[in-house]
């Protein structure tokens, strides 16, 4: 249960980190080329968000199974001493659960905004925002809390 987590996890980043990346190039080009919002815009906004809660639900799962997380908290003040542990007893899940707030106030924004212009500003800033805090908080393999970039492990 625990390692289909943990894969599921793995691998649904990378549907979130290219859907955060489509919208974010998709809104730049309508704001500063003036364009119309169109239904692909919402739709893929749509897609960002509902990527971005399947991970909030998988990493929350996480938070509850994983060993790790159980280690951590067993001795919570030394392992806030340690970087890895640390990173992801607070940090990561910290600034997801933020990205995941930011694009959904973006989204809501965005519904309640008429001016086509105005709305791919608000979907560049907002979802762009989200996926700088994304990649930010993603450990990477290069990072202090590396781990690999896919993961298929079920048991
Ligand atoms: C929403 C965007 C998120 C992204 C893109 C993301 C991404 C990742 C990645 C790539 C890993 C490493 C997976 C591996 O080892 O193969 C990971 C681990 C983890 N994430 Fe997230 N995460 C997100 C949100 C969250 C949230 C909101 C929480 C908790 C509230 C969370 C809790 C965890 C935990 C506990 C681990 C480590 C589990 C372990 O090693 O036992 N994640 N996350």
């Amino acid at each position: 249960m625990y390692l289909l987590l943990l894969s599921l996890h793995s691998i649904v980043r990378w549907v979130v980190l290219i859907a955060g990346v489509v919208v974010f190039i998709l809104a730049l080009r309508g704001w500063l080329g003036k364009r119309q919002w169109t239904r692909l815009d919402d739709r893929l906004g749509l897609v960002f968000t509902s990527a971005l809660d399947t991970q909030l639900l998988l990493g929350l799962l996480l938070y509850v199974v994983s060993p790790l997380i159980r280690a951590i908290f067993a001795d919570f003040g030394a392992a806030m001493g340690v970087t890895g542990q640390r990173f992801f007893a607070l940090e990561h899940a910290l600034l997801m659960v933020i990205a995941v707030v930011v694009a959904h106030v973006g989204r809501a924004r965005i519904r309640r905004t008429a001016e086509a212009t105005v709305r791919h500003r608000q979907a560049a800033l907002f979802f762009g925002l989200a996926l700088v805090l994304i990649v930010l908080a993603i450990p990477w393999p290069f990072a202090p809390a590396a781990r690999p970039l896919f993961r298929l492990q079920i048991g």
